[in-house]
């Protein structure tokens, strides 16, 4: 089948989703490019909870990338989602995890994009550096962890150029259980530095969950908030960090300890 544009969706909390997204749109387009299929390349962020989900169109891969959080798709994804409406454009599952585990990721992933008529034909869980328990899979993605997205791209654009349809490259199994594990979030919450905050909002516009006080962006709702740690990555003054004190250091040592071993990326 003929793919013309490779259009990646991507959640990201502290950017290294984006980075993997990224890289997966590159690949892909010099492996098309290779067998005689040149392809645009289009990369939305469908973080803030404004954003406008883009139409996706005939001849498209769509490329959702998100991290695991509890071994779930973060939970404003769904409804980010839940606009796609091209029944029968293949699409790629791309997982950031922090050296722990996917658990019921990609299956929750794919139900959502077969509810909506897309058929995966691929995907890859990526090691990333966690972006709570700090300590954990400092400097990957690395070089092992890149060549497994490198390889996907590879993998699917040979996948496509030979099937008639994406039904016929639908991916075989997707790994994880129903009923999802369940997640309920964690305790660690954004704070501001008041002294260093000059309330110019860019943390309210890019906040997923609205979750941060429009006329007091010192004020975040920690119930709404899913401490995705946007708000610290892209807060310009560096004004806002996570809270927790003493209880995340200790949750981050023990973390530490847990998932010391080195986990892979890998393919579907
Ligand atoms: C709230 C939260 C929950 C997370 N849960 C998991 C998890 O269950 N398993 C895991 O391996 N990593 C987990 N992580 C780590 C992220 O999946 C990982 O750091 C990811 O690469 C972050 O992507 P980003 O930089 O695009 O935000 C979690 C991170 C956060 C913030």
């Amino acid at each position: 089948m003929e793919i013309k544009r490779v259009h990646a969706l991507v959640f990201s909390g502290a950017g290294t989703t984006t980075a993997v997204a990224r890289r997966f749109c590159e690949s892909f387009a010099k492996a098309s490019n290779q067998l005689g299929m040149p392809v645009e390349v289009e990369v939305d962020d469908i973080t803030p909870a404004a954003s406008a989900v883009p139409a996706i169109g005939a001849n498209e891969l769509v490329v959702v990338a998100v991290p695991s959080y509890g071994g779930r798709v973060p939970a404003p994804v769904a409804s980010r989602l839940s606009k796609l409406g091209h029944v029968g454009t293949p699409a790629i599952m791309l997982v950031t995890y922090g050296n722990r585990a996917v658990d019921d990721t990609f299956i929750e992933l794919a139900d959502t994009l077969e509810s909506k008529g897309m058929v995966p034909v691929g995907g890859a869980a990526v090691v990333a550096h966690h972006s709570l328990m700090t300590n954990v899979a400092q400097g990957r993605p690395d070089q092992d962890d890149l060549s497994v997205v490198d390889e996907l791209a590879r993998q699917v654009s040979s996948k496509l150029a030979h099937a008639a349809c994406a039904r016929d490259a639908r991916l075989g199994s997707v790994p994880g259980g129903r009923p999802y594990r369940e997640f309920g979030g964690v305790p660690f919450k954004p704070r501001t530095d008041e002294e260093l905050c000059v309330r110019c909002g860019t943390c309210v516009v890019q906040c997923p969950v609205c979750a941060i006080d429009a006329e007091d962006p010192t004020k975040t709702d920690a119930d709404a908030c899913i401490s995705c740690m946007r708000c610290i990555d892209v807060c310009p003054r560096g004004a806002r960090e996570i809270g927790g004190g003493l209880a995340l250091g200790a949750a981050r040592k023990a973390f530490a300890v847990k998932c010391a071993k080195r986990q892979k990326s890998y393919l579907l």
